[in-house]
C-alpha cells in the first residue's frame, strides 16, 4: 500500500518544537514532503536536520505568523522548493493565564496576533494557489480551550473559539474549490507551554510541579497526557484522502476531556 501522504508537500507552522514538530514527523512518516517553519531559526535549522536524519524530507524557513509579507515570502519559498503546496498545518501559538482585570493590553492583543491572526495571515498565503490546484487541505490547531472557557485564559479562549469560527467560515468559502478546512482542539500535551502552566499552577496551590501534573491528568477521562505524535496522527488523517469528505469538523483529541 502506497504511504498516505505519498508526494504531498506539507507546511507545519511553529514546528520547530513542541506539537508541531510531533505533527511534521507524523506527516513525514505517512511520506509528506516537510516544511517547518518558527519564529525560531535556531529551532527550524535542528528540526530539519533532526527529520532529515530519519530519513524524511524537510525543508525549513525562518517565519513569523502574525506577519503577511513573511507569510507571503514562505509559502513561494515552498513553492520555489517543491512546487506545490497540498496541506497547512497553523499550529504556532503562545499561551497564559492572567484574570481579566490584570490583563495589559499587549498582553490580549499578542495572543490574538499570533493564535488567531497568525491563523487568517497563513491561510490567506496558500489559499489561492490551494484553490488553483483545485484541492488543498488547511488544518488548525484550535484547544480544548476553544470548546469551553478556562479561569484566567479570557485571551486564550476567545482566540482558540475563533479559530474553530474562522475553519468553519474557511471551509464554506473553499469547498467549491476542493479545499478542506478543519481543527484539531488537542487536550494536555506536556510541551514548553505547558510546562509555563504547570509552574504557575504550583505555584498558585503551593503544591510541587509533579503534584500539580499529577492532579491535571486526574481530569482526564483516559487519565494520561496526550503527545505530539497524537495531534500528528489526526493531522495526517485529516490530511489524506481518508477524511476526503471531512471538512468544516473540529476533533478533539484529549482522551475524552470534551465531549463536543
Ligand atoms: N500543549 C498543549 O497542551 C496544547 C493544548 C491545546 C492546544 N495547544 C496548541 O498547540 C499549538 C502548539 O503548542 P505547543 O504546546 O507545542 O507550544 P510550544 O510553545 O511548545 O511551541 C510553539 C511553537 O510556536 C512558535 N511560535 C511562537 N510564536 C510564533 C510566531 N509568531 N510565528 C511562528 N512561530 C511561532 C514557537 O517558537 C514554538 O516553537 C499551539 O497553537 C497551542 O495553543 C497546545
Amino acid at each position: 500500500m502506497e504511504p498516505l501522504l505519498k508526494d504531498q508537500v506539507a507546511i507545519v507552522t511553529g514546528s520547530g518544537g513542541g506539537i508541531g514538530a510531533g505533527i511534521a514527523e507524523a506527516l513525514g512518516g505517512f511520506g509528506a514532503k516537510v516544511v517547518i517553519t518558527d519564529i525560531d531559526e535556531t529551532k527550524v535549522k535542528s528540526r530539519v536536520d533532526h527529520l532529515a536524519s530519519v530519513g524524511i524530507t524537510a525543508f525549513g524557513v525562518q517565519h513569523d505568523v502574525t506577519s503577511s509579507e513573511s507569510g507571503a515570502a514562505m509559502a513561494e519559498a515552498v513553492v520555489a522548493e517543491f512546487g506545490q503546496i497540498d496541506v497547512l498545518v497553523n499550529n504556532a501559538g503562545i499561551s497564559g493565564r492572567v484574570p481579566l482585570i490584570e490583563m495589559t493590553d499587549q498582553e490580549w492583543d499578542a495572543m490574538i496576533n499570533v493564535n488567531l491572526t497568525g491563523v487568517q495571515r497563513t491561510s490567506r498565503a496558500v489559499a489561492s494557489l490551494m484553490k488553483a490546484q483545485g484541492h488543498g487541505s488547511i488544518i488548525s490547531i484550535s484547544s480544548v480551550a476553544g470548546r469551553s472557557g478556562k479561569k484566567n485564559m479570557t485571551h486564550y479562549c476567545a482566540s482558540k473559539f475563533g479559530v474553530i469560527g474562522f475553519s468553519q467560515s474557511l471551509a464554506l468559502e473553499l469547498a467549491a474549490d476542493n479545499v478542506r478546512v478543519n481543527a484539531i482542539c488537542p487536550g494536555i500535551v506536556r510541551t514548553q507551554m505547558w510546562e509555563v502552566e504547570l509552574a504557575e499552577i504550583s505555584e498558585a496551590k503551593n503544591i510541587t510541579i509533579e503534584e500539580a501534573w499529577t492532579q491535571t491528568l486526574a481530569g482526564i477521562p483516559l487519565l494520561r497526557p496526550q503527545l505530539p505524535e497524537d495531534i500528528g496522527a489526526a493531522a495526517a488523517f485529516l490530511a489524506s484522502p481518508l477524511a476526503k469528505n471531512i471538512t468544516g469538523q473540529a476533533l478533539n483529541v484529549d482522551g475524552g476531556f470534551e465531549m463536543s
